[in-house]
Parts: C-alpha cells; sequence; structure tokens
C-alpha cells in the first residue's frame, strides 16, 4: 500500500512537471508559427515612402523615406540595405544621402554616365560626416534607424534618387517591383509598392503646405522566424530568499564545440579576441565569451528587497560578444506587476501596453550619453538598473516564481528562458508544494482505491 502510494505521489509529479513542459513547450512554438504577427507591437513595420518631387526630361525626381514605425525593434550599425527591381528599363542617374552599392554595367550610355544601370539596385546610406553637398535632410547615419518609442526623431532615413528612362506622367510611371530591406541580415519581407495619397508637406514657417506629384508606399514587417537565428540572449534569476542562483539553460544559444578551439573566447584570455582568425563571414557575427549558455546577451533578473509596501528588482545586462558593442539596446519586459511601477533608476521606461486590461509589458531602454551604450565583453560589458514596484496585496506573492519576469526580449529578439520549475524557491515553498501534491495524491488514491473494490 504504501509503495502503491509512493508510486501514485511520483508519476503525479512527473505528470506535472510534464504538463507544466508542454504547456511551456506548446506556448513557445505557436509563438514562433505567429511570429510575424507581433501582439505587443502589432502594427510594427517599417514603411518606405517614395515621393515624386518633379518630373525631368526623361523621368523623375524621388525622395525615398524609411520610417521605422517598430516600437522597439531597431537597426543599428551596420544599417539598412534596401533593393528593388525595376519595372523597366530605367536607370539612376544620381543620387544623394545614398548610393548604390554597384554601377553595373553603362557600357551603352556615352557622355553622361549613370550612377547606377543594374536593373536591380541595392542602396545603402552614407555614413556619417559626408560632405554637405551630397546630403538631404535625414541622410547620412549609416543606416541606423533608432526604434519608434526610443527616439522618432531619429527613426527616419531618407534619401535623393533621380530615376531616367522612366515614365514622365503619373500614366506613364512604373513602380519598382520585389523590395528588399535588410538590417543588414535577413528578416524583413517587404509587400508590394501601393500609390496611396501624395504626401503633402508644409514649410517651416507653417505658411505655405505644398505635395509630392505622385506617392507611393511599401510595408515591410519582422519575423524572428525569417531572420532564422539562433536566439541571441537568455535569462539568468536569483533571489534575496534562495541562494540558488538559476543560470541561463545549457546551450541555450548554441553549445561550445571543444573540437574547433577559437569558435568562443576563454574570459582568462581575453586579448585572444583580437587574434582569432577571421572565419571569412563579416565581422558582426558573433564572438563570444566560453560559457554554458554560448549567448551574446544575458539578462539576470534579481529580486532584492523586501519591502512592507514595495519590493526591488535589479536588472543587469552582460555583454558577452566581443564582436559587437550594442548601441540604443532596449528591453521589453512582462511582469503583473508593472502596472504598478514606482520607479526605476538609471533606465528609461515606457509602458507598451498602457490602456489595455493587462498593463504588464514595459520597454526599457539607456539613458543617452550614460548607459545607452553596451559595450563589447569585457569589465566595461555590462548595463544595470534597480526597479521599485509598489505591492498590490491581492497579487504579490513570492511564491510559484511569481517575482520573476515572464518574457524578455532584448533589441526585439525572444531571450531563452529557464524552466519554471528551475526557479528559486521560497525556503519553504517547496514542503508546501509537497503537501499540496500529497493531498491531491490522496483524493487520486482514494478513488482509485475505490474503483478497484479495495475500500
Ligand atoms: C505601419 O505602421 C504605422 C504606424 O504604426 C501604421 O499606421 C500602419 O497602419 C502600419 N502599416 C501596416 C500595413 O501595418
Ligand atoms: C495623375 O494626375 C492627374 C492630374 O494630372 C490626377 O487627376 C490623377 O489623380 C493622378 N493620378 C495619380 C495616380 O496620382
Ligand atoms: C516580384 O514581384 C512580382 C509581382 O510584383 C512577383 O510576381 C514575382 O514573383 C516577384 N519575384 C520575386 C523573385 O520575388
Ligand atoms: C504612406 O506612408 C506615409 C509615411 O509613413 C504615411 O504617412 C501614409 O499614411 C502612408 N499611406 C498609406 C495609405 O498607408
Ligand atoms: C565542431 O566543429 C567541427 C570542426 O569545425 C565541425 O565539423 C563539427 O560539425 C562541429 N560540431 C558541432 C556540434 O557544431
Ligand atoms: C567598441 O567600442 C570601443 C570603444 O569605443 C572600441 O575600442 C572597440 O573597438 C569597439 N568594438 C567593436 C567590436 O566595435
Ligand atoms: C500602466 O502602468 C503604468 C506604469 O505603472 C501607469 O503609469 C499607467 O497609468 C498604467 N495604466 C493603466 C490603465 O493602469
Ligand atoms: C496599484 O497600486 C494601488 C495602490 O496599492 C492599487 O490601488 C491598485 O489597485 C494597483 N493597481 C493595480 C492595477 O493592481
Ligand atoms: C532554492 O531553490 C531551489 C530551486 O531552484 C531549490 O532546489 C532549493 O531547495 C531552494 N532552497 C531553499 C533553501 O529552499
Amino acid at each position: 500500500m504504501a509503495n502503491l502510494f509512493l508510486f501514485i505521489t511520483r508519476s503525479f509529479v512527473k505528470l506535472s512537471s510534464f504538463s507544466i513542459l508542454l504547456l511551456l513547450l506548446l506556448s513557445s512554438s505557436s509563438f514562433t508559427a505567429t511570429e510575424a504577427y507581433d501582439p505587443l507591437d502589432p502594427n510594427g513595420n517599417i514603411t518606405i515612402k517614395w515621393d515624386i518631387m518633379s518630373w525631368t526630361p526623361d523621368g523623375y525626381l524621388a525622395v525615398v523615406t524609411l520610417y521605422n514605425f517598430q516600437q522597439y525593434r531597431h537597426i543599428q550599425a551596420p544599417g539598412w540595405t534596401l533593393g528593388w527591381k525595376w519595372a523597366k528599363k530605367e536607370v539612376i542617374w544620381s543620387m544623394m544621402g545614398a548610393q548604390t552599392t554597384e554601377q553595373g554595367d553603362c557600357s551603352r550610355f556615352k557622355g553622361n554616365i549613370p550612377h547606377c544601370c543594374k536593373k536591380d539596385p541595392t542602396v545603402v546610406d552614407l555614413l556619417p560626416g559626408t560632405p554637405y553637398n551630397q546630403q538631404i535632410a535625414n541622410c547620412c547615419k549609416g543606416g541606423v534607424l533608432n526604434s519608434w518609442v526610443q527616439d522618432p526623431a531619429t527613426a527616419a532615413s531618407s534619401f535623393q534618387v533621380s530615376v531616367g528612362q522612366a515614365g514622365t506622367t503619373n500614366k506613364t510611371v512604373r513602380v519598382p517591383r520585389n523590395f528588399t530591406l535588410k538590417a543588414p541580415g535577413p528578416g524583413y519581407t517587404c509587400g508590394p509598392a501601393k500609390i496611396v495619397k501624395p504626401s503633402r508637406f508644409v514649410t517651416s514657417d507653417k505658411r505655405r503646405v505644398t505635395q509630392a506629384l505622385m506617392t507611393w508606399n511599401v510595408t515591410c514587417t519582422y519575423s524572428q522566424f525569417l531572420a532564422q537565428k539562433a536566439p541571441s540572449c537568455c535569462v539568468s534569476l536569483s533571489s534575496f530568499y534562495n541562494d540558488t542562483i538559476v543560470p541561463c539553460p545549457q546551450c541555450a544559444c548554441g553549445c561550445q564545440n571543444t573540437s574547433q578551439p577559437g569558435s568562443c573566447i576563454d574570459p582568462k584570455a581575453p586579448h585572444l579576441a583580437s587574434v582569432v582568425p577571421s572565419t571569412g563571414k563579416n565581422s558582426y557575427t558573433p564572438l563570444v565569451q566560453c560559457t554554458s549558455h554560448m549567448c551574446p546577451v544575458r539578462i539576470h533578473w534579481h529580486v532584492k528587497l523586501n519591502y512592507k509596501e514595495y519590493w526591488r528588482v535589479k536588472i543587469t545586462i552582460t555583454n558577452f560578444n566581443y564582436n559587437m558593442n550594442y548601441t540604443q539596446w532596449n528591453l521589453v519586459v512582462q511582469h503583473p506587476n508593472f502596472d504598478n511601477l514606482t520607479q526605476i533608476f538609471s533606465f528609461n521606461y515606457k509602458s507598451l501596453t498602457p490602456y489595455t486590461a493587462i498593463n504588464d509589458t514595459a520597454m526599457l531602454w539607456g539613458v543617452k550619453f550614460y548607459n545607452d551604450l553596451l559595450s563589447q565583453a569585457g569589465p566595461l560589458g555590462n548595463v544595470q538598473s534597480e526597479l521599485l514596484f509598489r505591492k498590490d496585496k491581492a497579487t504579490f506573492t513570492f511564491e510559484k516564481g511569481w517575482a520573476f519576469p515572464r518574457r524578455i526580449y532584448f533589441n526585439g529578439d525572444n531571450c531563452v528562458m529557464p524552466p519554471p520549475d528551475a526557479y528559486p524557491w521560497l525556503p519553504n515553498a517547496s514542503s508546501q508544494q509537497l503537501i499540496s501534491i500529497l493531498s491531491l495524491s490522496m483524493v487520486l488514491l482514494a478513488a482509485i482505491a475505490f474503483l478497484f473494490g479495495y475500500a
């Protein structure tokens, strides 16, 4: 009888942890499948707008603007790359504020040679410090686009293009096709160009409004699934009430390859980071410190203090990537107590879901010129902040991992969390949990006993 009891208890414990795992698996897989739609930023997109400003003898002059309407996903150096396919035999006579990466075959031209004759030009932004006579407003930021929440003023990027051998009226002009946007890697999908109401421009003294001769829009959306990246960040946890530090899951972003020395950097010999031979890939592939998780970035959430009315959390972001200074980094954190965040130290904060019933998602980012740069791996490669939450008596608890975040994104990428059953326990939570399992098992046992006629 005692053995049966133990057996049922054990299977019940197994079953419950199994169902937690299953639930986790299900929720994470459904998350991947619907990733093009981001519930935290349902309208997030990059819109590319072409405004035809004037007709020329053989085409038109247009201003092209990229608007990053994503709340928390930005494009950092080396910046965006924009491509498209011309509908007819168009060429680019000249550009301001950007350039094509290749000129292509312009051998059929005599005298005046176009800037680009390719059927599918690829355009990149110019670098800061470009001579003034090659600049236009909003150009020349090396392709960097801030996120809409962090700074709408630097979330747009423009260039001017003079197109030849094209239509010269709004009836004969053909919109380009097959737009591609790289950041600089894959992840964005662009829809077709749609002719929209011409843009209107207000002069700086606000006394006159002009408008484009013709305008079309292209919308590009991001999908982490398309980007096909290995996870790029992970989460570790600790608390004042339990000595256990729950580390990032092993191999969260990849496993160490012992048969390939140099695939990661030994932190005791960081100077090797500069002598590791280039792998032939571009220099932006992560070169990480050797850790069990192999993630370029780790976010640590420490439940630090418990006051009567408040509780306090410390967040530390650590860079393990020797190949990247993260500029304008951001975090998105989901925790039910964000509806009563009282104070945040040394990070900026904005609620991402301020008007919904579940006001639990916050965006955090660095303070300009103070900690908006997360330096490459090494002694300076971390930033930290503390958060003070007001307790809501009805929901607040240290039990069952409630004090830990539900989900964290770093720069828009979902970070790998430890499994819920590994979270630090309250000193006596384990026994409480066991008791509830035991009592449940008793009921189960009684039911079974009844069924089999032992009663
Ligand atoms: C793109 O984002 C803007 C700003 O959030 C929004 O108004 C627009 O509807 C979005 N476009 C699409 C196609 O989702
Ligand atoms: C083209 O221009 C004519 C006027 O010249 C205007 O009525 C028409 O709406 C324009 N079409 C488009 C697609 O902009
Ligand atoms: C380019 O766009 C056209 C429609 O505009 C589409 O039919 C075609 O499949 C696209 N080609 C590629 C390679 O995406
Ligand atoms: C086209 O894009 C511009 C700039 O993002 C936006 O203001 C405008 O509403 C868009 N038009 C349509 C019809 O989506
Ligand atoms: C480890 O590296 C070797 C040599 O580059 C490679 O052949 C092997 O596939 C790698 N193993 C794993 C698990 O990545
Ligand atoms: C990061 O910034 C530091 C200081 O500006 C610089 O020395 C280092 O080369 C940068 N690292 C990378 C990978 O760009
Ligand atoms: C959501 O939370 C923020 C931060 O605590 C707060 O300022 C805002 O008023 C909350 N909104 C609602 C509707 O409760
Ligand atoms: C936030 O805290 C206040 C004061 O304790 C409480 O009245 C309110 O219900 C809390 N808000 C939420 C959404 O729990
Ligand atoms: C701390 O939490 C771990 C689970 O992460 C648990 O195994 C351990 O028993 C807890 N320690 C105490 C003192 O409760």
